[in-house]
């Protein structure tokens, strides 16, 4: 997969991308994440969210789909979504643990027939399958928190570590030519820069970059890092990009979600991929 253009894409005007005919055998992903539903948010997304299922053929919501995570929020979300036909993928962030009603609000949203992956894969079609994890944070290249001395901290380090195999045994199930990651914490640097330094260590980890890179993934979509960077890629090249609400609209006021297109490798034509923000 090779990008077919960069910023120009986004400020070439989404309207005119959303009319363009998709190639055949292309599969075209709606991607936003940390849009942080509160209990007095009801309505505040819904009609923004219909409108993918003209311009989209996959919802994928990367986490922080609430603002504290309590299950009045998660049945807020569902209702923002009521109105979307095509299929929704999603992984939960940190925001969405904090209440503790994470178990009874992921079945609301799977009742809602949210695909959520928690370590898990969803197959749109015999093309593209998506693999989605949380992720977890410990910081990127030197920076990276190793498991040395006390408990404690070999504990964190598990718990990233956990997320990495989850990732990887994920990506490498699928059974698709397109492998799709889906995450909350960064997998790579470059997308959180823009963020304080300090706290770069809790935006994510490149840790997770590497089953990316060893399953060759098309593509994959993180949010977390509000003040980050739209677009980055794994050292094998794999693209990367931070969806965080905040951020899309920063770079296009009044945008809801990123489009991506992705196609199977074997056409050359069609191997291109496309993006805008919607
Ligand atoms: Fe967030
Ligand atoms: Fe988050």
């Amino acid at each position: 997969m090779t990008e077919r253009s960069t910023a120009g894409a986004i400020s070439n005007g989404h309207e005119r991308r959303m009319s363009q005919p998709r190639k055949p055998g292309t599969v075209r992903i709606a991607a936003v994440g940390d849009f942080h539903c509160g209990v007095d948010d009801v309505g505040l997304y819904r009609e923004l969210f219909t409108r993918v299922n003209e311009e989209a053929d996959v919802l994928v919501l990367t986490g922080d789909l609430t603002r504290w995570g309590a299950l009045a929020e998660y049945k807020v979300v569902v209702g923002e979504l009521a109105d979307v036909t095509v299929p929704i993928v999603a992984v939960l962030g940190n925001h969405d643990y904090e209440t503790g009603d994470v178990e009874e609000g992921s079945r609301t949203l799977r009742g809602r027939g949210v695909h959520l992956l928690c370590g898990d894969t969803f197959e749109l079609n015999p093309v593209v399958g998506f693999a989605g994890v949380k992720g977890f944070m410990g910081g990127f290249g030197r920076g990276m928190l190793t498991p040395f001395g006390e408990p404690e901290t070999k504990a964190f380090v598990k718990a990233t570590l956990n997320e990495v195999h989850a990732l990887e045994l994920a990506l490498r199930r699928l059974s698709t030519p397109v492998r799709v990651a889906i995450l909350h914490y960064a997998p790579i640097a470059a997308t959180v820069h823009g963020e304080p330094e300090a706290i770069h260590t809790y935006l994510g980890t490149d840790r997770l970059a590497e089953p990316l890179d060893r399953y060759d993934a098309a593509v994959a979509f993180h949010g977390h890092a509000h003040s980050g960077t739209l677009r980055g890629h794994t050292l094998g090249g794999v693209p990367v990009f931070n969806v965080s609400l905040p951020l899309l609209r920063k770079e296009r006021p009044g945008a809801m979600y990123y489009i991506y297109d992705v196609s199977a490798p074997a056409s050359a034509e069609t191997s291109k991929a496309a993006m805008s923000i919607g």
